[in-house]
């Protein structure tokens, strides 16, 4: 299914193909993180346009509805859990975890046609997923390998943002690092010679399926980035830095980076070594969710004696640059929907996942 963007900021509508979103339905999509979903409540986020209702039973296993009830459409994330049921606010009918209703207040018997759509929804390392194309379909195999989200040998605070620009366009920043030389010159970068490295990319595929692009960036004989500072202080000296990671479907980023001395490439005390997950979600066709976080060895932490608050405030500054960027792009864009864009050498990565997410997208819709 392709979805055309359109915008009404200035109270017309208006159409780019720079920003058409088209969103791949058979994939698992980040919905939050675990601790977001509280024992006993409800919790709603929209998903590709779809509002979806999780809530937690009391044996801790996640259920996710649709959060419409089927009377008359009102959210059911404004209603009560009653037990493992949720009752609606409006009217009072009630509703199971597996979305079959259970009672219609007024009514001897609950008529047929009122039970919920439901998704597929799994806990994995901290993030919550939810299938959002054919229930058949959903396949735990193709879950990310997300293990720095709660691995003993990682130090991390998740991180949240939300942006208003459709997906597409913070996949493209995630799969270009040239942008750390100048977006994040004081934050994550520290070098124009980011931008200037060569970055290799491949296909990664589950069996012989692709599901994402393979990046490997590494520059040579620049200082230690900025942000480093913020949990090692005191590293000196020209260094070798590595960015290795898949960006794969829907929008998801698994990173290995870091960086250690030109002349000492073995001196552990002064190396660096992180992993990331980040994953961006489409809320609707113009705007997204982020869900992040960048960890940090263990040992790291103990040396310095720093706390993952300093390198969250850092990294959150730095991901406050990206959405100034992407937020300033897409408004231009919008202003001026007909201008081409001019491709160059550093947008193989994020051509190749566009028309990996066009591809999939297209034979969805047959
Ligand atoms: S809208 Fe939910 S009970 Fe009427
Ligand atoms: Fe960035």
């Amino acid at each position: 299914m392709t979805q055309s963007t359109l915008s009404s900021s200035n109270g017309k509508i208006t159409r780019s193909r720079h920003v058409d979103t088209p969103f791949v339905r058979n994939c698992w999509y980040v919905i939050a993180w675990s601790h977001e979903v509280p024992d006993g409540g409800l919790f709603s986020r929209t998903v590709i346009g779809e509002p979806v209702l999780l809530m937690r039973r009391a044996d801790g296993r996640l259920t996710a509805l649709l959060d419409r009830c089927s009377h008359r459409l009102a959210p059911l994330s404004i209603g009560q859990r009653e037990g493992d049921t949720v009752r609606c606010a409006y009217h009072g009918i009630r509703f199971d975890a597996t979305g079959r209703c259970l009672e219609v207040p007024g009514t001897e018997r609950v008529p047929p046609g009122l039970d919920l759509k439901t998704y597929p929804v799994v806990e994995h390392r901290r993030w919550i997923f939810v299938w959002m194309g054919d229930p058949a379909l959903a396949d735990t195999a193709l879950l990310p390998d997300n293990h720095s989200n709660d691995s003993p040998d990682w130090v991390n605070q998740p991180g949240y943002m939300h942006y208003e620009v459709p997906y597409l366009l913070i996949c493209d920043n995630l799969l270009d690092f040239s942008h750390l030389s100048y977006v994040h010159a004081t934050t994550l970068g520290g070098s124009t010679e980011i931008a200037r490295a060569r970055q290799h990319n491949e296909p990664v595929r589950v069996g012989d399926r692709q599901v994402g692009v393979r990046i490997t960036r590494e520059v040579k004989g620049v200082p230690a980035s900025p942000y480093w500072h913020s949990f090692r202080p005191g590293l000196a000296g020209d260094y070798r830095r590595w960015f290795h990671y898949d960006f794969v479907l829907p929008g998801v980023l698994l990173m290995d980076s870091g960086g250690h001395p030109m002349d000492a490439p073995d001196d552990v005390a002064r190396t660096v070594r992180m992993h990331s997950c980040q994953a961006v979600t489409p809320e609707t066709e113009t705007s997204s969710h982020y869900f992040f976080q960048q960890s940090c060895q263990r040992q790291d932490f103990e040396r310095a004696a720093e706390t993952p608050q300093r390198m969250h405030e850092v990294l959150l500054k730095a991901f406050v640059e990206d959405r100034d960027m992407i937020t300033a792009q897409y408004r231009a864009i919008l202003a001026t929907p007909d201008l081409p864009m001019r491709p160059v050498a550093l947008d193989a990565a994020l051509g190749q996942f566009r028309a990996l997410v066009e591809r999939l997208a297209q034979a969805e819709a047959r």
